[in-house]
C-alpha cells in the first residue's frame, strides 16, 4: 500500500510517498481504508523530531482521517464497510498514522461518520474541533454571550473555534493576517475581524470592541501573542494556550496576571480519554448540525504531493488541508 513515511527526523522534505506493507491490526484494532486524511502542524513537528512520544523512523504520521472499515476488530461495534473517522489516541504519534491507504486503529478511538457529513468533512473535523472544544468548553468554561478572542483564527483550530462559538452563542473576535480570510471568517460567523499583521493590532481590537470585553482567549500562536492575549483579556478572563506557530517561547507580564486575576492555561487534545472524546464529539456534531455548519475544508492534495500539502499548510490555510488516498 502507499504511505507517507520518513526515515530520518529533521526536514519535512524527508516525508515521502512510499510502498509499505499493509498494517496487521492487533487486538481491539480495526483496519481502516483511509480515504481522506487531514494535515496538522503537529505532523510537521513530528517529522522534525520536535514531538514528544513520537514513533521511531521509518514512521508514517497522520492523526486525522476518515474512510471505511476493511477488517473489523473482533467483537467490535463496527462492521466491514462502515464509514468511520478517527477521534484521537496515539495513531500518527507513536503508532503508524493516517497518511496511508490503510491504518490499524484502536476501535475505541473510532466514531461513525456523522449522518449527512462527507468523508472530507469527517476527516477535517475531529482533532481541531475537539481541541477547540477543550479550550472553549471543557477548560475555558465558556458562557453564552461571552466574547472570545481567537488568534490564528483562519487555521484548523481557529476556524473550529469560530464555528463552535457560533453554535454556543458566544461572540467572536477573529484575527487573521489576510484580508481575504478575514472576509471568510466574517462569513463563517465572526462578529469582529482584525488584521493580525497590523502594528497596532491591540488598539484595533479595543477600538472594535468598544465597551465589550474579552472573557476567553483561544491562543493558537504563542510568541508575542500570549502577552497580547493577556493584555486584551478582561480582569478574571481565561487565556487558553493551544498553539505555538509564532514562537515556542513567550514573555508574560506577571503584573498583568496578578492584577487582572487572569487564568493562563495550556491544554492538549491528547488529554482526552476515548469515552470523553466520543461524548465531546457527539455534542460537537449535534451543535454543528443544529446550526447547519460543517468543518472547513481548505484544499485536497493527492498522495504524491506531501511537500506541496505541507508547504500550503505552512502558508496558513482557511480551514483544513487534506490528502485524498481515495
Ligand atoms: N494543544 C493542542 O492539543 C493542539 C491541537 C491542535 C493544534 N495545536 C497547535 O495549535 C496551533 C494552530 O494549529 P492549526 O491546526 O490551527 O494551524 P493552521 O491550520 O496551520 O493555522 C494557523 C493559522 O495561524 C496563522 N499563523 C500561522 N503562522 C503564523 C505566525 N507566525 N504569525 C501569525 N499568525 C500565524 C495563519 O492564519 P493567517 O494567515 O490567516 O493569519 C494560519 O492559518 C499549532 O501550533 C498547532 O500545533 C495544538
Amino acid at each position: 500500500m502507499r504511505a507517507w513515511r520518513f526515515h530520518e527526523t529533521g526536514d519535512i522534505r524527508n516525508l515521502r510517498l512510499e510502498e509499505v506493507p499493509e498494517p496487521v491490526p492487533g487486538p481491539g484494532e480495526a483496519l481502516v481504508r483511509v480515504q481522506y486524511a487531514a494535515l496538522n502542524p503537529a505532523d510537521r513537528y513530528l517529522v522534525q523530531g520536535q514531538y514528544p512520544r513520537a514513533g521511531a523512523p521509518p514512521f508514517t504520521p497522520g492523526r486525522d482521517g476518515a474512510g471505511h472499515i476493511l477488517r473489523a476488530a473482533q467483537g467490535g461495534r463496527f462492521k466491514e464497510g462502515h464509514a468511520v473517522c478517527l477521534l484521537g489516541g496515539l495513531t500518527g504519534i507513536s503508532t503508524p498514522g493516517t497518511f496511508a491507504d490503510c491504518a490499524a486503529i484502536p476501535e475505541e478511538w473510532l466514531a461513525p461518520v456523522p449522518d449527512g457529513w462527507s468523508l472530507e468533512e469527517a476527516a477535517a473535523g475531529p482533532l481541531t474541533l475537539l481541541t477547540a472544544w477543550r479550550a472553549l468548553v471543557v477548560r475555558g468554561g465558556l458562557q453564552a454571550g461571552e466574547t472570545v478572542l481567537v488568534t490564528g483564527a483562519s487555521g484548523g483550530v481557529g476556524s473550529a473555534a469560530v464555528l463552535l462559538c457560533g453554535a454556543l452563542g458566544a461572540r467572536v473576535v477573529a484575527l487573521s493576517r489576510s484580508a481575504e480570510k478575514r472576509a471568510a471568517l466574517t462569513a463563517l460567523g465572526a462578529d469582529i475581524v482584525v488584521d493580525a499583521a497590523a502594528d497596532n493590532v491591540e488598539a484595533l481590537v479595543k477600538e472594535a470592541l468598544g465597551k465589550e470585553r474579552i472573557g476567553l482567549v483561544v491562543e493558537n500562536l504563542g510568541g508575542p501573542w500570549l502577552n497580547r492575549a493577556a493584555r486584551l483579556a478582561t480582569p478574571g478572563g481565561r487565556v487558553m494556550v493551544v498553539g505555538l506557530l509564532a514562537g515556542l517561547d513567550a514573555e508574560l507580564t506577571v503584573g498583568l496576571l496578578i492584577h487582572k486575576n487572569l487564568r493562563v492555561e495550556g491544554l492538549s487534545v491528547s488529554a482526552y480519554v476515548p469515552a470523553e472524546a466520543a461524548e465531546a464529539w457527539r455534542e460537537i456534531v449535534r451543535l454543528l448540525d443544529q446550526k447547519g455548519t460543517r468543518p472547513l475544508v481548505d484544499s485536497v492534495f493527492s498522495p504524491d504531493q506531501p511537500q506541496d500539502a505541507f508547504a500550503h499548510l505552512a502558508e496558513g490555510p482557511l480551514g483544513k488541508v487534506l490528502v485524498a488516498f481515495d
